[in-house]
């Protein structure tokens, strides 16, 4: 029997010591003032769906239909049975919706409740190629064409973070270098498999750019402390930053990375938040350049806010040998996905979702166009009402295009001896505003930020941001 003691356990330090700020300390005061009472507007996460952003509905009717597929044979019979009674035809699943999900069951084959391939269903996997392909312009004479074998479904970006930092991170001087401000994500994942954070900074007054001299600086004084740099992280459109790099920096680090031996790591699972203008991925810049190359993209971002599914997928480029072995690094990539046996099928689906919209002049393509404009259109105006209000705000500045789903103003009038963590709890507490504090993200020493993700129903900022510009001049001269 036992005696009752419960003996204290050792484990990895490397996870005690790791911090995630998006739901860090702002954001459980938040709760714990939601459970008083408080109404609270929650701008600390990238998390659209949590306010109220409506689902595609093209996407969630094939899901429902896969997830049941009786009721594809049934919503035919009903159709033929009652066409003629009912009026309102939107009431019925459209005839490409239906297809598409039969397509989808067949292909799957064993159905959604069994385990697929490792890497993900083959057909997905086709799917996402030729997807990268038409959005990348590639043609026999120009660009590289993706290969299926060299992409993998995940769980999410995160999971194909963590699967690529853990293969990379081989020692404790193993570096990678991230932008400094950057999604906590990576800097907790190098922490946990016990690698180095080596920092680099944009340059937020030209627009968050990357200047060589900066990625030069960075790699130098991480070499001098005997870290050994393996990869770059990048992540375009930027989170905290929302920035887009432009094709000049792109350039440059792509011909850093491949001076320096470096695999460079775009996380481009923003590619449709680019309001006013157009995405250009990572590989293609990158064309027949030898750099290793791993792109991550994801269905819980751009217009389809599927979070909650976790789906998303990594593709190789490049992948180079394993030193000292007859493995290339796709082959222990499949072994490492083996070993989870495989993504979930509905975030596969979903992936498959978002890379195969419906067809122009199909059924469902009007309808589908039309919700995602709404959804971009909606996102793009409610960041410039918020950046509008910074204008109103004295020592504001918010430099960049507008991408991603987040605003990252610098505070340059903070009052003496506070943070920028001080003044989002004050925030908190006067407006129900829950943001996320520059330090979350890294910055520069001595500069101040918050992160807001433009996300609440425009209703919602117009009550608000009143409240923020009246708090914020008072904060600052007190
Ligand atoms: C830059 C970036 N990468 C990856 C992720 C994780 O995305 P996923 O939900 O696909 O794991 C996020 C989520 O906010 C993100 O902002």
């Amino acid at each position: 029997m036992s005696s009752g003691i419960v003996h204290d356990v050792v484990v990895n330090p490397n996870i005690i010591e790791m911090e995630y700020a998006v739901r860090g300390a702002i954001p459980q005061r938040a709760a714990e003032l939601k459970k008083e009472g408080r109404k609270i507007i929650f701008c600390n996460i990238g998390n659209p769906q949590a306010l109220g952003q409506r689902p595609i509905s093209y996407y969630r009717q094939i899901l429902s239909l896969i997830e049941d597929p009786g009721l594809i044979s049934r919503e035919r019979q009903l159709r033929k049975a009652i066409a003629s009674s009912v009026r309102d035809a939107s009431l019925m699943m459209k005839d490409d919706v239906l297809d598409k999900a039969e397509f989808i069951l067949q292909k799957m084959e064993s159905g959604m409740g069994a385990y697929t391939e490792s890497r993900g269903p083959a057909f997905i996997r086709e799917a996402i190629a030729h997807f990268i392909d038409t959005r990348d312009e590639v043609t026999s004479e120009e660009g590289v064409y993706a290969n299926p074998d060299h992409i993998f479904l995940t769980n999410g970006a995160s999971d194909a973070v963590k699967s690529v930092l853990e293969m990379l991170i081989a020692g404790p001087n193993d570096g990678i270098m991230i932008p400094i401000p950057q999604y906590p994500l990576y800097s907790a994942t190098i922490k946990k498999y016990g690698g180095v954070q080596v920092n680099y900074y944009p340059d937020e007054d030209s627009g968050w750019s990357l200047e060589r001299r900066a990625l030069d600086e960075s790699i130098q004084a991480a070499r001098q402390q005997g870290v050994n740099v393996k990869a770059i992280v990048v992540i375009n459109p930027g989170n905290p930053t929302g920035a887009i790099i432009d094709e000049r920096s792109q350039r440059e680090v792509i011909s850093f990375a491949h001076e320096n031996n470096l695999a460079i790591i775009a996380d481009e699972v923003y590619q449709e938040n680019v309001y006013d203008g157009r995405f250009v991925s990572f590989a293609k810049m990158l064309g027949r350049a030898p750099v290793p190359l791993f792109s991550l993209h994801s269905v819980s971002k751009g217009f389809y806010g599927e979070c909650g599914h976790r789906g998303g997928y990594l593709e190789v480029r490049n992948a180079p040998n394993i030193k000292g072995t007859s493995a290339n690094f796709i082959d222990i990539l499949v072994k490492q996905a083996s070993v989870s046996l495989c993504s979930n099928t509905v975030g596969q689906v979903l992936t498959y979702l978002m890379v195969t919209p419906p067809a122009p002049g199909s059924v469902s393509a009007a309808s589908f166009a039309r919700e995602k404009q709404q959804i971009l259109d909606d996102l793009y105006h409610k960041a410039e009402t918020i950046k509008e209000a910074f204008t109103r705000m004295e020592g504001i500045h918010c430099f960049g295009r507008i991408g991603a789903l987040y605003l990252f103003p610098r505070m340059d009038r903070l009052p003496a001896n506070t943070t920028d963590f001080d003044y989002c709890m004050q925030l908190l507490d006067t407006t129900g505003l829950c943001t996320v504090n520059g330090l979350g993200f890294g910055q520069k020493p001595g500069t101040h930020h918050l992160r807001i993700a433009f996300l609440p129903p425009a209703e919602m900022l117009q009550e608000v941001l009143p409240q923020w510009i009246e708090f914020h001049n008072r904060y600052v001269n007190s």
